[in-house]
């Protein structure tokens, strides 16, 4: 059976980008694979955060997770910071990670540009590898934004093996091209992302009704009026991958179903969708969250299984190095 090991950072607020990249992925996944996903709050504070705000927002990830089809009798769900080995073979792996390598990544240049610098903020992509590496990770479901940070882990793992015997298998993303890269719906060109200061470029997991079908009908659309294969642009496009997304079909179906439709009666029936699928999340999410004991259950058992799996990968590491 294959492992699949994922996570989110528990920064901003969860949106359909976030859901149809990463979540519903994973969702499709878990029936026949050894599934593993992480609140990946060691990540979040690589810039600043609110300590009462975080701790908060880590238990909303994890019942969002829940809330959106992770199952925990399938799936893992754990908090990273609950597992020290993850940190432990960060720093391992940082005495192989070339400078100039971290230097080239390009979250990183874009985050330095809106925040101070910081060590953690430059060694992310590393903590990210150890991650991935630690449960010897068959596939990372990903958006497209993760894509060079896991050929950096792959760049790691090859690089130690070579160095101090096989101990890390090499992980593939799994990146899908027609949901890979959701954008905002303010602005085409520009991914739809926690960090939006235009709250109507996203669309939030947990937003009201008002608010979603208010997002759709500003949506950006193009000096067309109808839809159509081969003269749409990148507002309508995106707009359509988000409707075949939440429908779960091609973009060719949604062309074929949707060919000719007006943009004003495509927006009412993509607002439908979308608010059809999100108020069921927010239903389930409500009673998840709501019932905290049941949710730290889930917690502590993905913390233990994580804990008791990435040991083996950390102490073959250290045995590799000549580490006690
Ligand atoms: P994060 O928290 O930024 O995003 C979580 C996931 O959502 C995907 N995503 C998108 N997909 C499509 N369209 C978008 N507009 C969009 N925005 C975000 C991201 O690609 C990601 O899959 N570094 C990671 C977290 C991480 C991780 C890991 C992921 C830490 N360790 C190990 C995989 C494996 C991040 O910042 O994701």
């Amino acid at each position: 059976m294959k492992t699949v090991f994922s996570g989110i950072q528990p920064s901003g607020d969860l949106h359909i980008g976030n859901y149809i990249g990463a979540i519903s992925q994973w969702v499709k996944g878990q029936d026949f694979t050894e599934s593993i996903f992480c609140v990946v709050d060691l990540h979040a504070i690589t810039v600043p955060q609110n300590p009462s705000a975080i701790k908060e927002k880590v238990l909303e990830v994890a019942a969002l997770y829940l809330a959106c089809g992770i199952d925990p009798r399938k799936s893992k769900i754990f908090i990273q910071s609950e597992n020290p080995n993850h940190t432990e073979l960060a720093w391992i792996l940082n005495t192989i990670t070339p400078f100039g390598q971290l230097e080239r990544m390009t979250q990183f240049k874009e985050k330095s540009e809106k925040h101070e610098v910081n060590v953690g903020l430059f060694d992310y992509p590393v903590l990210m590898a150890s991650d991935i590496l630690l449960y010897q990770t068959d596939e990372v479901p990903v958006g497209e934004d993760q894509k060079q940070h896991i050929e950096l882990t792959r760049d790691l793992a090859e690089k130690f093996n070579k160095k101090f015997g096989q101990t890390f298998k090499l992980p593939n993303s799994v990146i899908h091209k027609d949901t890979a890269r959701i954008m905002s719906l303010q602005n085409p060109l520009s991914k739809m992302s926690k960090s939006d200061n235009d709250p109507l470029g996203t669309i939030n997991l947990l937003d009201t009704v008002e608010k979603i079908k208010e997002k759709i009908k500003k949506a950006v659309t193009d000096s067309n009026s109808s839809i159509s294969k081969d003269n749409g642009g990148e507002a309508i496009a995106n707009l359509l991958a988000i409707y075949s997304a939440f429908k779960d079909q091609s973009l060719d179906i949604t062309y074929n179903e949707l060919d000719g439709k007006s943009y004003g009666e495509f927006k009412g029936l993509l607002a439908e969708l979308v608010v059809d699928k999100l108020k069921e999340i927010q239903g389930k999410y409500t009673q998840i969250r709501s019932d905290e004991k049941y949710l730290r259950r889930v917690l502590d058992e993905g913390k233990d299984y994580s804990i008791n799996k990435s040991l083996k990968t950390l102490n073959k590491a250290k045995e590799q190095l000549g580490l006690m």
